[in-house]
């Protein structure tokens, strides 16, 4: 995706499914360091650490549509492509 904003509104949509009913989205741009941060929190039911550990692989979906599940692996392509990376994922 090209669109920053794209790849947020997908990723706030995990959180809908996730039955959040918060959804908080901070954009954080430092250009003193030329770093973009970007980060999402919910209040959903969350997932376990050892999920969270392989949530990075496309096949890794509890989607029942389809065996893959981009989102997340395409926004840490897309990281890495401006040479930075997808950060800690975290699970609490
Ligand atoms: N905020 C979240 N809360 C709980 N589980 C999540 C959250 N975000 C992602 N997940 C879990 O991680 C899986 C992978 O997410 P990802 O966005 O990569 O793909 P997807 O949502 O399954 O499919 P797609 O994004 O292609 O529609 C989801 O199926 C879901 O089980
Ligand atoms: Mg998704």
């Amino acid at each position: 995706m090209e669109d920053i904003s794209l790849h947020i509104l997908d990723i706030a949509e995990n959180s809908v499914s996730a039955s959040a009913t918060l959804v908080r989205i901070s954009i954080i741009e430092e250009t003193t360091k030329d770093l973009f941060t970007v980060a999402i929190e919910d209040n959903g039911r969350g997932m376990t650490e050892e999920f969270v550990q392989k949530i990075l692989d496309p096949f890794c979906t509890t989607r029942t549509t389809r065996n893959v599940g981009l989102g997340l692996s395409l926004l840490a392509q897309s990281a890495r492509e401006t040479g930075g990376d997808s950060g800690p994922l975290c699970c609490e």
